[in-house]
Order: structure tokens, then sequence, then C-alpha cells
């Protein structure tokens, strides 16, 4: 609080004359139209902005971080997340304190701007001997002005990311886009006029640069522009029809006037025209360069392919090829780097196959002559330096080419894409991976298996402890640092678990081969029999290191033993520590058996059953199993689609941890039948399936999804879903619904939550749960049991749903603990305040106290 009155001081002193100097700049209206000599503008006063006439342009100090600010031009309206769109910036690459830095218009007519009253961040050096004045037009451009009309500088000449209507390109200018959504510092994307004035787009990265737009291997006359003009101007009007004088232009979707419009170089390579929609307050794009986001140089980095997916926000996703890894798990760009090393002995090597695989530029083209594949081959074998080639058919001369890539940059996957590229691996892997990249030529519109070669660490936890240790240093209150982080650690061992689970691995270590007398011998001749599931059944096991497997035979055989073997070592891939191991696999003549882990609990079903489990146990095993079946589902792993969830496919280990077993099996057992997604057969258990299966539609993984949230249900009442149904009546329809329609009406029938769920609960468990938490763990599973697919969530929101309640009540706790505790600073609260925030977004507690 001292600190507040230190600071006051200066800012009075700073005021007053500003006061005096301007008549519209007084208390009671701080806006400020223009600013002249001598007068400044702080960081400390929020108020204190710039507003052109019309009142759409702020210019002032605006947040780019935590205590970080940048002076900058922005629309005043917010949009409707309260946003704000900047449009340029004087110090984007050195934002500067929050404290004590300021804007100011030296007498000499010199705009500069200070950080934290010392330091020179940013200045026009501009000079005047008659009076200059500061002001922003309404166009949005900041402009100073000598008292003769003279302009000394202005924004529209310095452009950051975005051109507003009337604001010139120029050969002088570019713009140069933001590192990131949150991160307004100079990114790798750039629009300039190039040497031949051509208007362009250049991924301009720390070691590499390439131009990516126009198409790069046109020539300028064949991208329609023209290279002879040589005045290099680019400005649209405010239709929103744009000009270059390299002949390029276009107009805008919605041309016309009376419409808000710029033109902003995206963090993600593209350039794009937007209208403001002020009835939603949104940005619409209304014109882009480039309308394939996987051809945006260095998106992936190196040795990594981008892959177009619609239903994402960025629309594309990068993976590394087969044989390589992620390089940095917190920055994409960087790209991928070999698993294996290198070998320069021919024997060695072999080559993959990924078909409609482009890599662009860094190679040698061989073009004149009609290449065999061989031959290519053994040019790329010939150089070391050779990661692997492009073999690819000119339509216009007919001539296969040949093309060297020394760089594995720009991949891009495209089904449009006619050309194949074969990269170099260590001969001896070479079938493994190709096991591994059948999602190429899957159907599944998403990149496939390749992920998998991702390890996912959690990101850096360190952080937050250290963060925490600071936090509670400051503080100062000895109890509360033990309640906060006793609590924090409390939570985070409960993640801890989730923790590593997020973390998965290579191949599973022990995955291997067994013969079929080892499995004969460990089942004492298939002897003990400890399930009966789909496609086979399930025999206790001692292995010979003594280890206790589940060993299941399938029933069906009919696949060769190649494709077996491609599925099951995928399986094998899978590591997570909510879904059961497989150890191994057998493969001898007619007999296909998968080795998994023995879990000493068994089934949930039969837990169930038994009355085994009260509340908070099965509130775990329903995070658990969401936890397992969200891997399965995420990263574009969809086609490990489990088909089958039910309580008798959830194992659960000595300490209740819970294990889905079963999955992929759908896809082994079925294989070469499919038709819609692989798919023809009805599967799955009477009760948990989705009503997609009976309708015949789509099958995604949205059927899991369903399935689960009947199983919640089961767990909470303690009911089986056929309840209240006719087991005779077998049409198929009425067949479903049982419990879900029976939870769902009670719930509509009782206006008191504390009624319906008291009605619903397994009787086993009354008294002795928690409502809030059961409240929204019914809802969810409700949710999940929607009839309509779309309206189901994904398997990762329901596992975010359950855990976020449990990480809101916490930090809510804590907040209050420390509102109430005296000598708290404001600091202090603001840091909690912080955390907060940072934990649950919404906090809705922050009014105790
Ligand atoms: C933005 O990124 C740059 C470069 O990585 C970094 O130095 C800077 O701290 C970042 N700024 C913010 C606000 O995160
Ligand atoms: C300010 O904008 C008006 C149109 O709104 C324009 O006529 C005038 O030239 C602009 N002044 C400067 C200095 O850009
Ligand atoms: C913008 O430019 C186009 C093409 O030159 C022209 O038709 C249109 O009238 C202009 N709009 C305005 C507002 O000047
Ligand atoms: C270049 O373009 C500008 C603007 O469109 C035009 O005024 C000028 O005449 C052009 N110059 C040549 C040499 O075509
Ligand atoms: C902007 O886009 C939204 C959603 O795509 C659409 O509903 C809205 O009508 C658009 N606004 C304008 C002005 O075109
Ligand atoms: C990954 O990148 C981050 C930030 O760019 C850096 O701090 C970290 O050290 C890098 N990690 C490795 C393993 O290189
Ligand atoms: C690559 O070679 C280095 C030393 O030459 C060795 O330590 C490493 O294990 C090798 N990596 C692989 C994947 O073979
Ligand atoms: C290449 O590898 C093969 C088998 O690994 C080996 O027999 C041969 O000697 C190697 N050749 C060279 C030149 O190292
Ligand atoms: C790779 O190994 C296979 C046998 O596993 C062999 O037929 C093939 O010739 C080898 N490839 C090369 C390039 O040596
Ligand atoms: C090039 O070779 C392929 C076979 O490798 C052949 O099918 C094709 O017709 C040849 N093209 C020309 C133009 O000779």
């Amino acid at each position: 609080m001292q600190n507040h009155h230190f600071m006051a001081t200066p800012i009075l002193i700073l005021i007053i004359p500003l006061v005096l100097l301007f008549p519209s700049f007084s208390f009671s209206t701080p806006h400020i139209y223009s600013m002249s000599e001598g007068s400044s503008l702080s960081v400390e006063k929020p108020d204190n902005v710039l507003i052109s006439p019309n009142g759409v342009f702020s210019a002032g100090f605006y947040s780019v971080g935590i205590n970080a600010y940048c002076f900058a031009i922005w629309y005043r309206e917010p949009l409707y997340d309260g946003s704000h769109t900047t449009v340029w910036m004087a110090n984007r690459d050195q934002p500067i304190n929050g404290r004590q830095s300021k804007l100011t218009l030296l007498k000499n007519g010199n705009l500069i701007l200070t950080d934290a009253g010392q330091l020179n961040v940013w200045a026009t050096n501009t000079e005047s001997i008659s009076s200059v004045q500061l002001l922003l037009n309404d166009t949005g451009n900041l402009v100073l002005l000598t008292s003769e009309g003279l302009i000394l500088w202005q924004s529209f000449q310095s452009p950051t990311d975005t051109l507003l209507p009337y604001q010139p390109l120029t050969r002088n200018t570019k713009l140069v886009s933001s590192l990131s959504q949150n991160n307004y510092s100079s990114g790798f994307y750039k629009l300039f006029f190039d040497e031949e004035n051509v208007l362009s787009l250049v991924y301009d990265g720390l070691e590499i640069s390439s131009k990516y737009w126009p198409d790069p291997w046109l020539k300028s006359w064949e991208a329609k522009r023209s290279s002879y003009n040589s005045s290099r101007i680019a400005v649209f009007n405010s239709s929103g029809h744009f000009k270059s004088t390299d002949d390029f232009q276009f107009i805008a979707a919605d041309s016309g006037i009376g419409i808000q419009r710029r033109l902003t170089m995206d963090h993600d390579g593209n350039i794009r025209m937007y209208s403001l929609d002020e009835k939603n307050k949104i940005w619409n794009v209304t014109w882009q360069a480039k309308s394939q986001p996987c051809k945006i140089h260095g998106i992936c980095g190196p040795n990594s392919l981008c892959t177009y997916v619609p239903h994402e926000k960025s629309g594309r996703r990068c993976s590394c090829i087969p044989g390589y890894k992620i390089k940095n798990e917190t920055d994409q760009s960087l790209g991928c780097e070999p698993n294996f090393n290198f070998s320069c002995n021919d024997s060695e090597i072999g080559f993959l196959h990924l078909p409609h695989v482009e890599f662009y530029g860094y190679d040698d083209s061989m073009v004149c002559e009609n290449y065999t594949y061989k031959w290519c081959v053994n040019k790329c074998l010939q150089s070391c330096n050779c990661y692997g080639f492009q073999y690819k058919i000119n339509l216009g001369s007919g001539f296969y080419n040949c093309y060297r890539k020394t760089l594995l940059l720009n991949g891009h996957r495209s089904p449009s894409f006619e050309g194949d590229m074969y990269i170099k691996l260590p001969n001896a892997s070479i079938r493994f991976y190709k096991s591994h990249v059948q999602g190429f030529n899957s159907d599944c519109s998403h990149p496939l298996s390749l992920q998998l070669d991702r390890s996912y660490k959690k990101p850096k936890e360190n952080g937050t402890l250290q963060f925490m240790v600071w936090f509670a240093s400051a503080i100062g209150g000895v109890e509360i640092i033990c309640i906060c982080l006793v609590l924090y650690l409390l939570y985070r061992s409960r993640q801890n678990s989730s923790a590593t689970t997020q973390s998965y691995f290579q191949v599973a270590t022990g995955f291997r081969k067994f013969t079929y007398d080892e499995l004969k011998k460990a089942t004492r001749n298939f002897g003990e029999e400890i399930g009966r599931g789909s496609g086979g059944v399930v025999y206790k096991g001692v292995l010979s290191n003594r280890r206790v497997a589940a060993i299941k035979r399938l029933n069906e055989a009919k696949q060769g033993e190649d494709e077996f073997l491609a599925e099951v070592s995928t399986i094998g891939r899978v590591n997570h520590m909510n879904l059961i191991e497989v150890w191994g696999y057998c493969v001898d003549g007619k007999h296909r058996l998968l080795v998994y882990e023995y879990m000493e609990r068994g089934s949930l079903a039969e837990n169930l059953t038994s009355n085994a489990l009260d509340w908070e146990k099965r509130f775990y095993i329903a995070v658990g199993s969401a936890k397992g079946l969200a891997y399965l589902h995420d990263e574009c792993l969809e086609w490990v689609l489990h088909c089958d969830v039910k309580p008798q496919n959830i194992l659960l280990d000595s300490n209740y941890q819970p294990k889905v077993a079963d999955f992929g099996l759908s896809k082994l057992l079925n294989r070469g039948d499919g038709h819609h997604s692989g798919f023809s057969r009805v599967r799955g258990t009477r009760g948990y399936m989705a009503p997609e299966w009976i309708f015949n539609f789509r099958i995604t993984s949205k059927v899991d999804v369903y399935s689960y949230g009947v199983v919640v249900l089961e767990m909470v009442t303690g009911k089986s879903p056929m309840i209240g149904l006719h087991t005779s009546d077998n049409s198929g329809e009425m067949e479903q619904r049982g419990l879900v329609k029976w939870v769902r009406e009670k719930k509509n029938e009782n206006v008191s939550k504390e009624l319906w769920l008291e009605e619903i609960i397994d009787p086993m468990m009354k008294d002795r749960y928690d409502a809030s938490k059961m409240e929204i763990l019914v809802e969810v599973a409700l949710q999940c049991a929607d009839e309509d697919k779309d309206a189901r969530p994904t398997m990762s929101q329901v596992v975010e749903r359950l855990l976020h309640h449990e990480a809101t009540l916490l930090m809510c706790f804590c907040v209050a603990v420390m509102l109430l505790e005296p000598g708290m600073n404001l600091g202090n609260l603001l840091v909690v305040a912080g955390l907060a925030v940072g934990y649950s977004g919404v906090c809705s507690c922050s009014g105790v106290g």
C-alpha cells in the first residue's frame, strides 16, 4: 500500500501541467484528442489514451503480458470477448514496464517512448523548430503534425502486421506477423515487394527462408504478376478493393462502404482481409492469400508433415515422419529429428513409401529423361546427404521425374498431390515402420499412427511449483502456505497419476512375440478361464519371468500374419496408465493370441455387483476410464475406436485404478470387410450401443462416448442399462435407452437436485457421496449418452470437466483463506488471483471475504 502513495506524487506532477496545457484534457473528460510538445502519456494511467475524432481508434499503452506494455493503436470498440484488436505497435519487440514508462513529445519535436523513466525504447527521431502536435486521425493514422500542417511522421509509414484502408504498402515497408496469438513480437512471416517488384509472402525463419506466395515454382507472369512497374505500392480502399503495382488485385467478399476493414499478416502465415461484423463484434475473413494452410512454409519445421484437419481451429496439424521424433515439444516449428543413426552403407538403408506427400524445395531435380524408380533409388543411395526423394510423373512430358532431397522441409500431405515421397530409413527397421504408415492409405481423414512417435511430457510442472514456492515465501503467513501447498500437492498427487498418463513411450519395452507352446505352458494348457469377451476367451497364465498375465485366445483367425502383426504392433505401442498394457502376441499357424497384464480386482462389472466400490472409487474410475478412452481417441488415433465400452471391459488394479481393456480388437477381428469407416457389422453390447449402430450412421469416436455415458450412469445408479425394458422386446430403438431415459426423466420430474439425485443413486452409496460432484458426473454422463452424436462431448472434454471441477474448488478455497488472512498485501492478492484465474478461468468465489 505504501508504494501507492509514493507513486502518486510523480503522477500528479505529471498530470497538472497536462491539464493546464490542454483544455480538452481534464479529469471529467479523460479523452485526449491531441498531444502537444512537452506533454506525455503515462503507462500508469489507463485513461491516458489518444482517441480519433470519430471515436473508432485509440492510441495508448496496450498490455502484452504481465507488466509488459506496448504503445499501440487499436480499435476502441472491444470484440465480443472483450479483447481489442491492435493495428499498430511502436515497440512490439521491446515491451516496457508497467511503472513509470511514458510516451513524451519533446520540445524539439521528437516523440520518444521511455521505459521505467530511463531507457529510450523507441523514438520517431523527428525534429522541428515550429510547434508540433501528435494526433490520431480518423483513419487510424497516428500523425506528428507541425503548426504549418506538415507531416513530420506518421504511423501509416511504419506498419507492423496490419494495413488499414488507404494505408499504402511501399518499397520501404513490410508487414511482419506476430509470433503467436498472444505474443505480439515480430514473427517469421512477411509480406513485401520482392526484388522483382512482386508482392510476396515469405517465411523468414531463423535458419531458412522461403517464399510461398505467389506459388514459388511459377514465373511471375505465370502467376499473373507484372515485374515491370517498380513503383511498388499496394493499397486498398474503404470498399475493400485491393490493388498493387504488380497487377495483383482482389475485392473483399463483402465489398462496399461503411465497413471497418483491415488487412493483417496473421501469425499463422496467411494474409487475410477482415471486416468487422458490428452486430456480433467479430472479425469476418473476406479474403485470404492461401486457401490451403499446409502450403504455408515453415509451419511444421524440418522432417515433419502438415496435414489438413478441417475441424481444428488452425485447420492443420503437424506430425513427424516415420522414424523421426519431435525435437522440442514446446515448439512444433522446430520440427523433428531422426530416431536412428544415419548410415552411408548401402546395405543398411531402405526406403519407405509415403504416398501423396510433398516436401517442397531443397532438392536437385532430374527431369530430363524417363527415370525408373530403381534409378532414383540408386541416385539417392549414392549421396550420403540425400534424405529421400520425390518420384513424380510430369504430366506435360509423360516422364517420371526424380527429386533428390537434401532437406525435408515444408512437408505436407494432401490427397490431391499426385506424387510419392520415399524417405531413407535403416533397412533393418523398414518393416516396422511400414506397419505404422498404414494411416496414409486409410480413409480416415486424419493423420494417423505417425503421431505415436511423439512422446508427450506434461508441460513443465516445475514452473508452477517454483512459482508456488516463490509466491509462498512472499506471503510470510506460514499457515497459509502449509494449507495451500499441502492441498495443492494433494491435488497434484492425484493428478500425478494423470501426469504419467500423459506421457507415453515409443514401444512398450516388454512387447514381444511369444510362441504358442510358451503360452500353452504359461496357462497350463489353457486351464484357468477368467473371462469371455468379444472375439475370444481369456485365460490366466504365469509367464516364464513370473509375471501373471491374462492371455486372450482370439476366435477368428481370418487375417494373414502380416496384417495381424501390423495391427498388434500398433496396439502394443499404445501405452497409458488407464489402458490395459499389452505385453505381446503370438502368431502360430491358425493361432492368434494376445498377452495382457493381469488385473487383480477383475472387472468393474464384478465389482459393481459385489458392492465393493464406494463413491470416491466410482468417481475416480469414471475419471480414469475417461482418460484412457480420451487417449485412444486423441491424436487422431480415431481408428482406435473401442466400440465395446462396458463395465466388463474396464478392469481394476489393486488400487482400484481403472484400465480399459479390449481396445483395438474391433479392427483386429474384422479387417477387410469394412465399408463404413471400416465397420460394417454392428458391434458392441446391448444396452451400451450408440444409436448410430442401429441406424447404420457413420461410426465415429462418439460411439464410445455414448457407451461411456451409459457405464457411468450404471456406476452411479447401480442399475443395469436395460432397466425398465421388456427384454423380449428386441426392436432396436426402444431397447437402447432404458437407463438413460429413466435418469433423464427423474431429473426432469424433480425440481430440486437433492431429490432427483437421491432417487437415482445406488442405495449402497446413500448419504455417502459428494452431491455437487455427483451432479456434474451425472450431467456429463447424460450428455455423453445424447442421441445426437454431435451433442456429445469428446472424451478429452469429459476428462476436463470432471477434473476442472476439482481444481476450481481447491483454488477457491485457497483464495478464501488468503483473503481472510490479515497482513495480506496487494501484490500477493494479485498473485493469488492470477493463480486462481490461471487454474480455473472462472473462480466463482472471488467475492469471499
Ligand atoms: C514473446 O516471444 C519472445 C521470443 O520468444 C520472448 O522473448 C518474449 O518474452 C515473449 N513475450 C511474451 C509476452 O511472452
Ligand atoms: C486525416 O483524415 C482525413 C480524412 O478523415 C484526411 O482528409 C486527412 O488528410 C488526414 N490527415 C492526415 C494527416 O492523414
Ligand atoms: C474502391 O476501388 C474500386 C476500384 O477502383 C472502385 O470501384 C470503388 O468505387 C472504390 N471505392 C471507394 C470507396 O473509393
Ligand atoms: C506503376 O503503377 C502506378 C500505380 O498503378 C502507375 O501510376 C504507374 O504509371 C505505373 N508505372 C508504369 C511504368 O507502368
Ligand atoms: C460474419 O460471420 C458470421 C459467422 O460466419 C456470420 O453469421 C455473419 O453474418 C457474418 N457477418 C457479416 C457482416 O457478414
Ligand atoms: C525447447 O524450447 C524451449 C523454448 O523455446 C527451451 O526453453 C527449451 O530449452 C527447449 N528444450 C530443449 C530440450 O531443447
Ligand atoms: C547412434 O550412435 C551413437 C554413438 O555413435 C550411439 O550412442 C547411439 O545409441 C546410436 N543410436 C541409435 C538409435 O542407434
Ligand atoms: C555395410 O554393412 C554390411 C552389413 O551390415 C557389412 O557387412 C559391410 O561390411 C558394410 N560395409 C561397409 C563399407 O562398411
Ligand atoms: C533391405 O533389406 C532387404 C531384406 O531385408 C533386402 O532385400 C534389400 O535389398 C535391402 N535394401 C537395400 C537397399 O539394401
Ligand atoms: C516412362 O516410363 C514408364 C514406366 O516406367 C512408362 O509407363 C511410361 O510410358 C514412360 N513414359 C514415356 C513418355 O515414355
